[in-house]
C-alpha cells in the first residue's frame, strides 16, 4: 500500500503513464527543462542513497532501508498519514537540525514572532516546491505559524534532508519527499500535493517552475483559487516571465530572484561561504598556492573569488562583461580568457549562469587532477553530455565525485557532475537563508492581503515599502526587516 491517505488515479501513475491532451503536449512537457531532466537518474540513485555527507549534511542516508518510501506505511504521532517521508521516526533528530537553523535565522523568526498574533496568512494554502532543509523547514513552520496550511514537495531529488521531512511530517505538514527520489518520484510527489480530496491551494511557493509548471499543465482550474506566486529561482522567474510575454500567466507573480535582499545576500555571501566547503568535503583539497580560474566575476564570482583568495588561492577571473572585469581588477585577480590558462590551473569554477562556458575542447586541454565544478546555474555551464563518450572512462570515487580518465590516463576531477556544488555537496549558511526565506514569507504575505487590483497577471518585484499595506503589524514588520537588514550592514562596516 502506498503511504498517505488521499490517493488519486494519478498518484498510482508513472510520468510515462500520465495521460496527455495530445502527442504535442506530451512531446512539449518532456521537452520543457527541469532540474531533474539536466542530469543523468540512471547513475545517480543507488549513489545519494548511501551517500553519508554530501547535500546538506543528511547524516541518516546511510540507512540500509532501501524499500521506496511510495511502498511504505507510516503514521505520524497524530495518527496523520498524509504524508511520505524516508523515515517519520527520524522526525526527533530532525527536530534538533531545525532548531539549530532556528538559532541563525533571526529574520524569519522575528517575522514569526511579530506577526503570529496577527495571522496574516489565515486561510491560506500554500503548496511548495523547495529544497527540504532545516532552513527551509524554519520557513514552512513560519507560515504555518502564521497562519497557512502547507503541502510540500522538494524541488530536487538530492537536497531533501530526511530527518527534517520527517520531523515536519510528525508536526502535520503533508510533506512529499525523500533524498534520492527517482524522476517519476519527483513528479509523484509534486503531484501528491498539489491533486489531493478536500484542499485547493490558494498560494504557490516554488524554486525551479516545475511545480507552476505541474499546475499550469495537469491541473490549470487550481488557478481560478490561486492569488499568486512566488518564484525564488533564475530558471522559475525565466519561466514566469516567458509565460508573461505569451500573454499565458493566470495570477500574479512576484520575483524573489531579485530582489535585492536575495541578490545581494544569497548569491554573494552564500556562494563566499560554501564554495569552500564544497571544495574540501569533496576533495580535501588544500587551497593556499593553487591555481585557480573562476569562470564570470558576478555576484556568486565575486563571493568565489573572495573566499579563495583569502585562503592563498592564486585566483584569475575570466568575463564577458567590461564593467565587471575591471571590477575583477580593481579587486586584485587577474582578467584571462580560459583558453589562456587551462592548461596549467588546478580548479575551474563556473559561476556564470551561462551555457557551455568550458566546452569539451577546453576538457580535453586540462592538466591532470584539475577539478572543475560548477557555482552557476544547473548543469549547463560545463559540457558534461560531452564527456560521456566512449574513450573516456568515468570512475565514481566519493559521492558526487567522479573522476573522468582520458586514454592517456589524464584524469580530471569534475565534482556534483556539473550540477551546482554547493547545493549538491555542502551545507549553506542558515543566516543567509534567512534573509531569502523572509522576503518569500513577505511576498507571499504581499499577494495574499493584496486588494483587488493592486497586482494584475505579471510577474512582480517585492516592494521595498510596504506601508501601504491593510495590516499595520506587517507593515511594522516590513520596515523592521528592512531596518534589520541595514543593521547587519553597518555592523558589518
Ligand atoms: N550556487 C548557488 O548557491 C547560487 C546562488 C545564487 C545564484 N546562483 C546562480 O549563479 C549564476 C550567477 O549568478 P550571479 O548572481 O553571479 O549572476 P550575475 O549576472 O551577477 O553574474 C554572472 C556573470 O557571469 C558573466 N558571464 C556570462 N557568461 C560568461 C562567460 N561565458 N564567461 C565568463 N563570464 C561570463 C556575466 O558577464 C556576469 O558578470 C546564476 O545562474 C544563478 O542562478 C547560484
Amino acid at each position: 500500500m502506498l503511504c498517505g491517505q488521499k490517493l488519486s488515479p494519478l498518484s498510482f501513475l508513472s510520468l510515462q503513464q500520465l495521460q496527455f491532451a495530445s502527442q504535442e503536449e506530451k512531446q512539449e512537457f518532456s521537452k520543457f527543462p527541469t532540474k531533474t531532466g539536466r542530469r543523468s537518474l540512471s547513475r545517480s540513485i543507488s549513489q545519494s542513497s548511501t551517500d553519508s555527507y554530501s547535500s546538506a549534511a543528511s547524516y541518516t542516508d546511510s540507512s540500509d532501508d532501501e524499500t521506496s518510501p511510495r511502498e511504505k506505511t507510516q503514521v505520524n504521532s497524530k495518527g496523520s498519514s498524509d504524508f511520505c517521508v524516508k523515515n517519520v521516526k527520524q522526525a526527533e533528530f530532525g527536530r534538533r537540525e531545525i532548531e539549530i537553523a532556528e538559532q541563525d535565522m533571526s529574520a524569519l523568526i522575528s517575522l514569526r514572532k511579530r506577526a503570529q498574533g496577527e495571522k496574516p496568512l489565515a486561510g491560506a494554502k500554500v503548496v511548495g516546491c523547495t529544497h527540504i532543509t532545516a532552513q527551509t523547514a524554519v520557513l514552512i513552520e513560519t507560515l504555518v505559524a502564521l497562519g497557512a496550511q502547507c503541502r510540500w514537495a522538494a524541488c530536487n531529488i538530492y537536497s531533501t534532508q530526511n530527518e527534517v521531512a520527517a520531523a515536519l511530517a510528525e508536526t502535520g505538514v503533508a510533506v512529499f519527499a525523500w533524498k534520492g527520489e527517482s524522476e517519476d518520484d519527483f513528479w509523484w510527489c509534486i503531484d501528491r500535493c498539489v491533486n489531493t480530496e478536500c484542499w485547493q491551494a490558494n498560494m504557490i511557493l516554488d524554486d525551479g517552475g516545475d511545480l507552476t509548471h505541474w499546475v499550469y499543465k495537469k491541473y490549470p482550474s487550481v488557478f481560478k483559487k490561486v492569488r499568486g506566486i512566488v518564484e525564488e529561482s533564475v530558471t522559475g522567474v525565466h519561466r514566469l516571465y516567458q509565460l508573461s510575454k505569451a500573454g499565458k500567466l493566470c495570477v500574479p507573480a512576484m520575483n524573489v530572484n531579485d530582489s535585492v535582499t536575495k541578490q545581494k545576500f544569497d548569491n554573494l555571501y552564500c556562494c563566499r561561504e560554501s564554495i569552500l566547503d564544497g571544495l574540501k568535503r569533496t576533495t580535501d583539497v588544500m587551497f593556499g598556492g593553487k591555481q585557480v580560474v573562476v569562470c564570470g566575476y558576478g555576484e556568486v564570482g565575486k563571493g568565489c573569488c573572495t573566499a579563495l583568495k583569502a585562503l592563498g588561492a592564486i585566483v584569475c577571473v575570466t568575463e564577458i562583461d567590461p564593467i565587471c572585469a575591471l571590477q575583477a581588477c580593481m579587486d586584485g585577480f587577474k582578467v584571462v580568457k580560459l583558453n589562456e590558462v587551462v592548461r596549467q590551473v588546478d580548479m575551474v569554477i563556473t559561476c556564470t549562469g551561462n551555457k557551455n562556458v568550458v566546452t569539451r575542447e577546453q576538457l580535453d586541454r586540462m592538466k591532470n587532477g584539475c577539478i572543475v565544478c560548477n557555482m552557476g546555474h544547473s548543469n549547463t555551464e560545463i559540457d558534461v553530455a560531452s564527456l560521456r563518450t566512449p574513450e573516456l572512462t568515468w570512475e565514481r570515487v566519493r559521492s558526487q565525485v567522479d573522476h573522468v580518465i582520458w586514454p592517456d590516463g589524464k584524469r580530471v576531477i569534475l565534482l556534483a557532475e556539473g550540477r551546482l556544488l554547493n547545493l549538491s555537496c555542502s551545507t549553506v549558511p542558515s543566516f543567509v537563508l534567512s534573509i531569502t526565506a523572509t522576503t518569500q514569507a513577505l511576498a507571499l504575505i504581499e499577494l495574499y492581503n493584496a486588494p483587488d487590483g493592486r497586482y494584475r497577471q505579471d510577474v512582480y518585484l517585492l516592494p521595498k515599502k510596504m506601508g501601504n499595506t491593510e495590516r499595520p503589524a506587517l507593515a511594522k514588520q516590513t520596515k523592521r526587516f528592512i531596518f534589520y537588514l541595514l543593521y547587519i550592514s553597518k555592523r558589518n562596516t
